[in-house]
């Protein structure tokens, strides 16, 4: 599955000597495009950086849109498909299009699917009308 193999390419790019834990995100665009995220880590640990929120960075500061987005992929090699953490489904639900497919999965080709708004039912939203 191609989303897969781009997400082990992503988790390939972790930069993680603290956790040694390696998380890789890919995000499909509609022009067939993946845009890759990684975990990058600090000695100073609350600045680490996951890596479904380094893809999401990386996609806006390339200049893409959230309408582009079809899929996301995240990886690590976990004993169940990965789970995101509070942040990062706080900003996914932020930047993903409601129909976003989120793939969690991990090394043993496990696979849950899932939405933005199952993953944080009763989101903040900030009301800017
Ligand atoms: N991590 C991610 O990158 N994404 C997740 O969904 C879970 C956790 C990272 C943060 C840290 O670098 C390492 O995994 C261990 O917590």
């Amino acid at each position: 599955m191609k989303q897969i193999e781009q997400a082990k390419l992503a988790m390939s790019k972790s930069y993680s000597p603290y956790s040694r834990f390696k998380v890789g995100a890919a995000i499909e665009l509609k022009d067939g495009t993946f845009i890759h995220g990684a975990n990058i880590e600090n000695a100073s640990f609350g600045l680490s950086i996951c890596a479904e929120r380094s893809a999401m960075v990386s996609l806006l500061s390339q200049g893409y849109q959230k309408e582009d987005i079809v899929s996301i992929t995240i990886i690590a090699d976990d004993k169940i498909p990965v789970s995101p953490c509070g942040a990062c489904r706080q900003f996914m639900h932020e930047i993903l299009p409601k129909n976003t497919k989120i793939l969690l999965t991990n090394l043993k080709g496990e696979i849950k699917e899932t939405t933005p708004d199952e993953l944080l039912p009763y989101a903040f939203v900030l009301d800017e009308s």
